[in-house]
């Protein structure tokens, strides 16, 4: 279980340990100011050297900072991670509900939300908003009463009420649905608001527990959506979308199914662990890792203090991140920083121009940290547009390029897309 596989982030996984090898030395200090899931970063640790990781998008920053902590966890510790997941959810006994049709505050049994005739169910599977069939928890399908469609109930605690629209223009990303909290059934709603409310205010565990329960319930958001289908818990096609047939799953057992996840993470990836410490101490070489929320343009660093940069910044409108990562933001109540994201996007006024030039500001900040002399690796598409734009922007920064290979792109999310190419550029920073 690598750290990607179990955050799913979009982004692409390069593979870049050749590049790191050949381009630094042990102990040198690496960034990446585009980090995503931390690949690129993680592999440099692994190849001891020190490595400072940006990325400007909180929800991933959150991810993977708290999944790494995590790995200073006691045996102990981990080992009793879903006994206390199993107590928070346990402990529930009735959960507060706001009743549709008088708007009365009421209670309903916590045991009895997921319940067919005395059966807990595992998931229900719904097409075209009439739920067909029910696979229970011990593997049997039943059918599902009128009863199960026409739940009564509001949340009472919190849940994101926000749109996806920025003012006047839909997310570009959005498809049929205009609201966070309509992706999830009532039912659904009422479990997982009632469940970030007690792991915020009922946890009894440490910080760091807690953090990782929050990330244990932020993995659970989308399997727990009308977004999610029978094959597979990942988001295959990045959009807001709905599909006709979909799956609700019940929230307590996606959401026990994270923590075993996370403890088989934490159980295998022992050797990632490593402490995340400040930025000035990665620079003075008294820790190895750092990891920061922050925007590419704008680096927090002085000049000229890094020996190797390698990154892997968004491709024009592949991927919107912040518009897909506010799913999960907005029950943080967290707002992303649009404004700043590097990306193509139609819906806010961002076209391939502004895209080019933003991309170019954050050429120029590597090109400021970077020591004279040292390399800089980009990992870009390789498409003619983007690879002479981008070397010619890079040229007339001060850089040189050395070396362009092509590689097969590996997508960790969807490798039904066929093949694509990779182009990694590698200059030297001559002025
Ligand atoms: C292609 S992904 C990086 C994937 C990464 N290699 C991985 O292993 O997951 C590009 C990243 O750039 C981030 N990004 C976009 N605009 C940015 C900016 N202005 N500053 C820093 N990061 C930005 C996105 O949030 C996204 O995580």
């Amino acid at each position: 279980m690598t750290l990607h596989r179990l955050i799913r982030y979009f982004g692409r996984k390069p593979r870049v340990s050749e590049w790191i090898k050949l381009y630094s030395k042990p102990k040198d200090v690496i960034l990446d100011p585009f980090g995503g899931a931390g690949t690129i970063v993680l592999e440099a640790v692994k190849l001891g050297r020190r490595a400072i990781y940006f990325d400007l998008n909180p929800y991933i920053v959150l991810m993977i900072k708290g999944l790494i902590k995590s790995l200073t966890l006691s045996n102990e510790m981990k080992i009793s991670l879903i006994k206390l997941g199993k107590f928070l959810i346990e402990a529930r006994k009735r959960i507060p509900v706001i009743k549709i049709d008088n708007e009365r505050h009421s209670w309903i049994p916590s045991n009895q939300l997921y319940k067919i005739n005395s059966k807990v169910v595992k998931y229900v599977l719904w097409q075209n908003y009439k739920p067909l069939k029910a696979r229970t928890i011990d593997g049997n399908y039943i059918d599902v009463p009128e009863s199960w469609q026409n739940f009564p109930y509001e949340p009472y605690h919190s849940y994101p009420k926000v749109k996806i629209w920025y003012g006047k223009k839909p997310f570009y990303t959005r498809r049929n649905v205009d609201y966070i909290h309509e992706f999830f059934t009532k039912r659904n709603l009422v479990a997982l608001s009632t469940l970030i409310y007690d792991i915020k205010h009922h946890f009894r565990g440490s910080r760091l527990v807690r953090k990782l329960f929050e990330i244990a319930f932020l993995m659970s958001l989308y399997k727990s959506s009308k977004m999610a289908r029978l094959s597979g818990g990942s988001w295959p096609v990045p959009k807001y979308w709905i599909p006709e047939r979909h799956v609700e799953f019940n929230v307590y057992s996606v959401f026990l199914n994270n923590l075993r996840r996370i403890k088989h993470f934490l159980d295998k990836c022992e050797f990632l662990r490593v402490k995340i410490a400040t930025i000035n101490s990665v620079l003075q070489r008294r820790a190895h890792l750092s990891i920061s929320q922050g925007d590419a343009c704008q680096l927090p660093l002085p000049d000229q203090c890094i020996d190797y940069v390698i990154t892997d910044p968004p491709m024009l409108d592949e991927v919107q991140y912040l518009e897909l990562s506010y799913f999960y933001l907005a029950w943080l109540k967290i707002n992303p920083p649009f404004d700043k994201e590097i990306v193509v996007n139609p819906m806010r006024g961002v076209d391939e121009r502004t895209y080019f030039s933003m991309l170019g500001k954050a050429l120029g900040e590597i090109h400021r940290v970077l020591k004279d002399g040292k390399i800089f690796t980009l990992i870009v598409h390789d498409e003619p547009t983007i690879v002479d734009n981008i070397i010619s922007q890079a040229e007339n920064i001060g850089f040189r390029l050395i070396r362009s290979e092509t590689v097969r792109r590996f997508r960790a999310l969807n490798s039904r897309l066929g093949d694509e190419y990779e182009a990694y550029l590698t200059f030297k920073k001559v002025s």
